[in-house]
């Protein structure tokens, strides 16, 4: 039984299983917190994948897993009841701006209900903080760089976006009406150990590793926001920690590299030459994303502090180790 009882304070962990909840539970459990993770395991095409990312929070004493779907109010609720929860981070959802064109429904479902029932958890059991995992996918096609908070982002360009804006209304819903304190973070394309594998930073490292070929979407001149799973995750404890109403919040590195770049970066780390395949830009794709972070250093002490060399050597490392061998 999970010693879940005797540790400093409680979180909760929804897409515990996924990249980014398996670093946010672990980095909590490794300092003494105790986590009770929820994840229905469905995230990617490999269940080995999410079995390998639950086994790491699993491997502390102060981690209670439940298998459930967000989706299911009663089931989450009850999981809950009566638990002095610190925080509830809330990640679980469907990720990936192509996959959602082809279902918007499902989209919609996971990550607003989802979200929704979250809410009622947190309006219920009492936590002092919601955190949502938002998106920088919100911004849309904004010229404006950097990416501001306070910009417009009633323009969404995908149904995973919109449903990010979404969830987002609602948190701000729950915070006027039922005084739910909400942090919502818009994360700025993730990297690092354990990275998804629908994402370019592993398909990329993976293909040029194994000498096949990249698919390259557009001219290689878009641009994205690099950030380091570790620098999310400093951001989200902060914001788990944090009182402060309701805000929204970009993480992200403040440093935008295009994807000819980024490529280039990969090759100094596998040491191998990418086979490139150019293909049209796809639907959905924004041009760039740029956070200003600027109000993340104020409000959550934030500072992005992992270059995309050393990331990706960090990222290649694992790769090379027990990360390249699935997927
Ligand atoms: N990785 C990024 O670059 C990035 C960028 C912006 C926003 N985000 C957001 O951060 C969060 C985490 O993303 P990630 O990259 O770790 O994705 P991920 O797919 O690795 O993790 C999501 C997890 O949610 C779980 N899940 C999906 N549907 C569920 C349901 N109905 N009930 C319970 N669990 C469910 C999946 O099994 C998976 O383990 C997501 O909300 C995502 O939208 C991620």
């Amino acid at each position: 039984m999970p010693d879940v009882a005797s540790s400093r304070s409680i979180y909760v962990v929804t897409g515990c299983a996924g990249f980014v909840g398996s670093h946010v539970a672990e980095r909590l459990l490794s300092r003494g917190d105790a986590v009770i993770g929820i994840d229905n395991m469905s995230g990617g095409k490999d269940p080995a994948v999410r079995e390998a990312n639950l086994s790491v929070p699993a491997g502390y004493g102060g981690f209670e897993f439940h298998r459930l779907d967000v989706r299911d109010g009663p089931a989450v609720t009850a999981a809950l009841a009566g638990r002095e929860i610190s925080a509830i981070i809330h990640l679980a959802a469907l990720v990936g701006v192509r996959a959602s064109i082809e279902d918007p429904g499902a989209y919609f479902d996971t990550n607003v209900i989802g979200t929704l029932n979250m809410l009622e958890c947190a309006r219920e059991s009492g936590p002092e903080q919601f955190v949502l995992g938002s998106s920088s996918s919100v911004y849309g096609d904004s010229e404006r760089i950097p990416f501001r908070e306070d910009d417009r982002t009633d323009e969404p360009i995908s149904p995973y976006a919109a449903s990010k804006k979404a969830c987002e209304i609602l948190c701000y819903t729950y915070f006027h009406t039922f005084g739910v304190q909400v942090a919502c973070l818009r994360f700025f394309t993730v990297y690092g150990p354990r990275g998804r594998r629908d994402m370019a930073p592993f398909k990329f490292m993976d293909a040029i590793a194994r000498g096949k070929p990249i698919e390259v979407f557009g001219d290689g001149k878009s641009e994205r926001d690099y950030t380091y799973v570790d620098d999310i995750v400093a951001g989200v404890v902060a914001a788990a920690e944090s009182r402060l109403g309701f805000e929204v919040i970009n993480l992200g590195n403040s440093s935008p590299v295009t994807l000819d770049e980024f490529i280039s970066a990969v090759e100094g780390v596998t040491g191998r030459a990418a086979v490139r395949v150019s293909l049209p830009e796809q639907p959905g794709d924004v041009h760039r994303t740029f956070a200003d972070v600027t109000k993340a250093g104020k409000l959550l002490g934030y500072s992005p502090g992992t270059s995309l060399p050393d990331g990706l050597k960090a990222m290649y490392d694992w790769y090379a180790g027990e990360g390249g061998g699935r997927g």
